[in-house]
């Protein structure tokens, strides 16, 4: 987030903070040297408008961290996640059309975005907008710009789900009116993650991730099994605040139950697990 000297907690993610930039670098070196390989930034922008135009603006908050990363901790590898949601004054991950969310007028803002993430030395990008061709719109804009060798980590089974809830108390980025199904998926519905998944790898993912993770353990399995990239998946705020409140009240023991939701996640198939909870892990793997 904006500003200088900023680490604040957040309430229902005990152990992380909205950071200014100068504070992330300092978070970011704590956590290569745990041994973790790569981060995945989210923006929190000091202003927000309909078409989130601070989320692709070349001095925006993003913008600045990847370069403040790239510069002093230059080889974790930085992640960013593409989306408007964070950005736009109605909290939706795309333009808003007739009070409806404009798929195809959302794409080249997201690839505004990826392109200016590249820019500024991103590593990967991640959309996790779950609009349709918004991978081979980025791609497209990527290549034009000459980041062709950008890869791209797509959210491709992204669920419309509760569990985003501590994430969007935490960016102020809960939907003003509406919710988010019409472009995230049926939790109903598995079938239709192998079609969302099949779409993103034509239009050219590199990466293919699951989200959430533990409830959705059975997509995982099926991604893994039936598509040959990285699968990814994402433990999201919702199942980490769960974890940590019971640890709290003394109900878990929560290293414990941690340890046994990134193992379920990893043993349904996972390649990769975005978590907020890396560091605790490194902690405890290096504890033996
Ligand atoms: C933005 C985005 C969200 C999350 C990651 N990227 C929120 C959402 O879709 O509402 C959720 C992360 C989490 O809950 O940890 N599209
Ligand atoms: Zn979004």
């Amino acid at each position: 987030m904006p500003g200088k000297g900023v680490k604040a907690e957040i309430p229902p993610l005990p152990g992380q903070y909205h950071l200014s930039v100068d504070r992330l670098v300092e978070e970011t070196a704590a956590v290569y040297e745990l041994g973790i390989p790569a981060v995945i930034l989210f923006g929190l922008p000091e202003t927000k408008d309909e078409t989130g135009s601070s989320g692709y603006a070349d001095d925006g908050v993003v913008q600045q961290a990847i370069a403040a990363i790239k510069s002093q901790v230059p080889d974790i590898m930085v992640i960013t996640d593409v989306c408007l949601c964070e950005y736009t004054s109605h909290g939706h991950c795309g333009m808003i059309k007739d009070n409806d969310v404009d798929n195809d007028a959302t794409l080249d803002l997201l690839a505004r975005t990826a392109v200016s993430h590249a820019a500024a030395g991103a590593d990967m990008v991640a959309p996790s907008d779950m609009m349709d061709g918004h991978v081979q719109a980025i791609r497209k804009a990527l290549d034009r710009e000459g980041f062709a060798q950008i890869p791209i980590m797509a959210y491709a089974a992204k669920y419309a789900s509760v569990f985003y809830g501590p994430f969007r108390d935490a960016a102020e980025s809960a939907p003003q009116f509406g919710d988010r199904r019409s472009y995230q998926m049926d939790p109903c519905n598995s079938r239709e993650a192998m079609r969302e998944v099949s779409l993103d790898i034509a239009e050219g993912a590199d990466i293919v991730m699951v989200k959430p993770a533990m409830p959705y353990l059975d997509v995982i399995r099926r991604v893994r099994d039936e598509f040959d990239l990285p699968v990814a998946a994402y433990q999201v705020s919702g199942e980490f605040a769960m974890i940590h409140a019971a640890a709290r009240m003394g109900w878990l023991d929560g290293e414990r139950a941690m340890m046994e939701a990134i193992t379920s996640i990893r043993r349904a198939g996972a390649d990769i697990i975005i978590t907020y909870a890396a560091p605790e892990i490194a902690r405890h793997l290096q504890a033996g």
